[in-house]
């Protein structure tokens, strides 16, 4: 038997003691169909988060879908008033933006469908806990609708999303305009861009919290629901390998998730590996009268090593970008102390290191910033918003440097009347957000990727419009162009890896505060 056991791989192992433990808490194994209607999906496009879903026609000429998820597939098929108790192990196909083709993702997760109780909430977060624990060391956070709603609150209703991406993001200075937008007090506003940073072990994080949230009985309730989660939880003698954290940057869709909210890390993986939390209202949604509650943990990391050296675990690696912005971002860097003097002197080196300090620095490509980062390679990193709109990385856009501002606007030559009759002609550095600009205002366009000196293109008749940025607007002129359309603006905004975050908080923390003064 135990040669047997040995043969198989470590992820196959991990399942089947999962499998295990989930029938000794009397979950039933749940099989689903590789493929399902396509309109399943379309309905709840929002809860999947990602926008690509393979398709194909079936035999009845119905549209047809590889699944991309089990748990709407599971909530879909349970009748109106049945209740569920399941696991399952399924592959689900994804749309990965970083690679740019899909992915087969290994999950294994859980789902109650019922009349929730306390119970429920609490068997549930236990197996979580355990499941992230037979994968690795690593961080379980919490957070809950109810919390976020309370924030939400104090806003008005168009500036609700705004308010969930700023705490997504954990962008205080987003959540500044917000606020000041609102009209609330200089305290609120103030409490708010702390509520946004807050992060961190949940026992020292809680009272914190309390304090800040204490205006908001909605959130007050919600975080009471924590509290006695967590001591329930304390209280069980589980796994050492796995923390308690607060946070609310863990955001899952808001118009399904109803209550807590969970998602675990471990140290050998860059991203989330466990999505869960109280999903009532995806139910109420599907005109059910049922609570649901779940998670789910990818396996596909078991097993594999991190293509990063083993020492990046010991620095605290930070990439900064070379060229136009850079040599702004090393004196912010060695003027906040965060840099010794003269560490980016020698030009021809692409990596400085302080061993003092335990510091390593990468001079990267402006647009490789936010792939170093996203991929954990660097913890920290200097990039430009309009890079981050563009690639839409995702990673934790903690702080406005408030340099290298400039706009992302449409130009255009001085005399330019546009024909409508035909697609409009446009040339960028930017597809993604150029694509999506003029989705939003309906207007056919032939896109032409370019890589640098735009400008040239309307020039040249190779173009209608360019899409760019525009910061002293001296390359516009002295070319006979003009801006016809903003965009958005634009500046250095410092960004985090969402998952070396759990593991290097307070290091990164300090970098950033040192940072933070010299603004
Ligand atoms: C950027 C941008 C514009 C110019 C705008 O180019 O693409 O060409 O700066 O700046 P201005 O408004 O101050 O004139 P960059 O210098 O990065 O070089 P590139 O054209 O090779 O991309």
């Amino acid at each position: 038997m135990e040669k047997l056991w040995d043969v198989l791989r470590p992820e196959e192992q991990i399942e089947l003691k999962l499998r295990r433990l989930y029938t000794q808490h009397h979950f039933h194994p749940y099989h689903l169909n590789n493929f399902e209607e396509y309109g399943n999906y379309q309905q709840s496009y929002n809860f999947l988060r990602s926008s690509s879903i393979i398709t194909f026609t079936g035999n009845d000429g119905r549209t047809m879908a590889l699944k991309p998820d089990v748990t709407l597939s599971i909530a879909k098929n349970t009748p109106a008033g049945e209740a569920r108790k399941v696991y399952y192990v399924e592959d689900v196909y994804r749309h990965d933006r970083q690679a740019g083709e899909y992915q087969k993702i290994y999950q294994i997760g859980l789902e109650i469908i019922d009349e929730i109780t306390w119970e429920n909430q609490l068997e549930v977060l236990k197996l979580a806990w355990e499941s992230l624990a037979q994968v690795g060391e690593g961080t379980l956070d919490l957070s809950h609708m109810g919390i976020l709603n309370g924030i939400c609150d104090r806003f008005p209703e168009e500036d609700r999303q705004n308010v969930l991406d700023c705490l997504r993001d954990k962008s205080s200075h987003r959540m500044d305009e917000l606020t000041e937008k609102a009209g609330l007090s200089q305290e609120e506003s103030e409490n708010l861009a702390k509520l946004v940073r807050l992060s961190g072990d949940f026992e020292s994080k809680y009272q914190r919290a309390k304090v800040l949230l204490a205006a908001y009985p909605k959130a007050q309730t919600g975080l009471e629901e924590l509290k006695q989660l967590y001591k329930a939880l304390q209280a069980e003698n589980l796994s050492e390998k796995i923390r308690l954290r607060i946070d609310f940057s863990i955001i899952n869709d808001a118009d399904y998730y109803s209550g807590l909210l969970f998602q675990g890390f471990i140290k050998e993986a860059r991203e989330t590996i466990l999505y869960g939390g109280r999903y009532d209202r995806l139910m109420s949604r599907q005109g059910k009268d049922q609570g649901a509650i779940g998670f789910g943990m990818k396996l596909n990391h078991v097993g594999q090593k991190l293509p990063t050296d083993s020492e990046s675990s010991e620095y605290l690696n930070i990439a900064l970008p070379k060229g136009r912005m850079g040599d702004a971002v090393y004196d912010l860097f060695t003027k906040a102390g965060v840099a010794a003097e003269g560490v980016f002197e020698d030009n021809r080196k692409l990596i400085f290191c302080d061993e003092d300090n335990k510091l390593r620095f990468f001079l990267v490509k402006p647009s490789d910033v936010a792939i170093y980062v996203e991929h954990g390679a660097a913890d920290i990193g200097v990039v430009g918003k309009d890079i981050l709109l563009e690639s839409k990385a995702e990673v934790i856009e903690f702080l406005d440097l408030h340099m290298g501002e400039c706009h992302l606007a449409v130009a255009a030559h001085n005399d330019f009347e546009e024909d409508f009759s035909r697609p409009l002609r446009v040339s960028t550095k930017y597809p993604q957000i150029t694509r999506e600009f003029y989705e939003g205002l309906g207007r056919s366009v032939e896109l032409i990727h370019l890589h640098g000196s735009i400008e040239l293109a309307p020039l040249l008749g190779l173009s209608d419009v360019i899409v760019d940025i525009v910061e002293t607007g001296t390359t516009l002129k002295e070319n006979d162009l003009k801006v016809i359309q903003e965009i958005a603006p634009s500046s250095a905004r410092l960004i985090i890896n969402n998952a070396t975050w759990r593991f290097k908080q307070e290091r990164i923390q300090k970098v950033i505060e040192k940072v933070r003064k010299q603004l």
